[in-house]
């Protein structure tokens, strides 16, 4: 296999230099921004996220756990532990919850609970679990993924399975990895294209389960490649063969892979859609971060000379995101910038939903570096 603690000493500079730069700067923002559950920023400020359900709210905490682990700094600790008690309301609304609550527990709770053993933190990232178990649709073998839409599935969703391999160990039942792999298996065969490329949104019918039609969602349109679905299944894929050890995943991941190698090669810096006209000219950061923590994965998980793809293809995103588009002062929130919500052609979208500070772009970056740090895996 691929020797990764081999290949990062001829980026140490690089990988030591960027953990320095982020240890310093979240230590201060991690107190600052207690007791704020962040999405984005106003004039460099974390603003807090009202909507206690959004499906991004389990990044902040998800980074101070990664800052903590390589840090043991209990400014970190304190933080992700305050900001895991807020989202208890969350739980205890019901209603507000989605198929995101991987992205909001498996990395705030699931990881305080695998750190600390603390028992509270088990229970709701078994709560969460068992109400993303609850959404599978028998008939479509989709977990569903608003509930605004009866029967649709997107991507992103690749993301939030691991909250189900993690539920089956810890419980001894193989019932939530069969839901798992059921959506990755009609996830593999109607959201990637045969070249690579990933629908974000399929529709299926909610009784007979029949496949509907593709729906063009976050990207340019139907059809198109929105970098940051791409991103999902990239690195979800490749964490659904790490749980399972079935090889379509990684082989899937190594497709999904190569497309985007492929499209971000001139500069490596991530335009929001691959299939997109050229003017305007946007990027979503977020797409690269978390494409970056994937190709690690498949690094790691294939042999010796072919790993070195991966993880040359992940420096690149990670090096053009550190030169290009992170902000270390100190007296602002966010680090990485020029993250994109949706793909728009409205100019009056830029700095409000596009080219933005997004959290998980910070998230994404930091796991990434964290990885190649070499600290505890936290995910599995
Ligand atoms: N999961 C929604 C998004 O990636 O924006």
């Amino acid at each position: 296999m691929f020797d990764l603690t081999k290949a990062v000493e001829q980026d140490k500079a690089f990988i030591d230099g960027v953990w320095e730069k982020l240890d310093k700067k979240l230590s201060v923002v991690s107190e600052r921004s207690r007791d704020k559950v962040p999405y984005t920023t106003e004039n460099g400020t974390h603003i807090n996220n009202h909507n206690i359900s959004w499906w991004t709210n389990g990044f902040w905490p998800g980074l101070m756990w990664l800052m903590y682990v390589g840090t043991k700094n209990e400014t970190y600790k304190k933080t992700a532990e305050r900001t895991e008690e807020l989202l208890d309301e969350a739980l205890e609304g019901f209603f507000g919850l989605h198929h995101d609550v991987g992205f909001m527990w498996h990395i705030s709770a699931g990881v305080n609970y695998r750190i600390t053993g603390n028992e509270k933190s088990k229970v709701r990232t078994m709560y969460a679990a068992s109400t993303l178990a609850a959404r599978y649709n028998l008939n479509a073998k989709i977990i569903r993924a608003w509930n605004s839409d009866p029967c649709v599935a997107i991507i992103d969703c690749m993301m939030n399975i691991p909250l189900l391999y993690w539920a089956s160990r810890e419980i001894g039942d193989p019932r939530y990895k069969h839901i798992a792999m059921s959506h990755a298996d009609t996830t593999m065969e109607n959201h990637i294209r045969p070249d690579g490329s990933v629908k974000h949104i399929v529709e299926y019918d909610v009784e007979t389960g029949e496949y509907v039609k593709e729906i063009g969602g976050q990207g340019f349109g139907e059809h198109s490649s929105w970098s940051r679905g791409q991103a999902w299944a990239l690195h979800g894929f490749v964490l659904s063969y790490i749980h399972t050890g079935k090889q379509e995943y990684l082989d899937t991941a190594k497709r999904i892979a190569h497309y985007f190698i492929a499209c971000v090669c001139d500069d490596y810096l991530p335009k929001a859609d691959f299939r997109s006209p050229e003017e305007p000219v946007l990027y979503d950061t977020t797409a690269s971060a978390c494409a970056a923590c994937g190709l690690i994965e498949i690094a790691r998980n294939v042999p010796e000379h072919e790993g070195k793809i991966y993880y040359r293809a992940a420096i690149k995103l990670l090096k053009a995101l550190d030169a290009n588009f992170c902000n270390y002062e100190m007296d602002e929130d966010s680090i990485v910038q020029m993250g994109t919500e949706r793909w728009t052609d409205k100019p009056e979208t830029i700095g409000k939903t596009t080219h933005i500070p997004i959290i998980y772009g910070d998230y994404y970056f930091a796991e990434a570096i964290y990885k190649l740090k070499g600290f505890d895996l936290l995910f599995e």
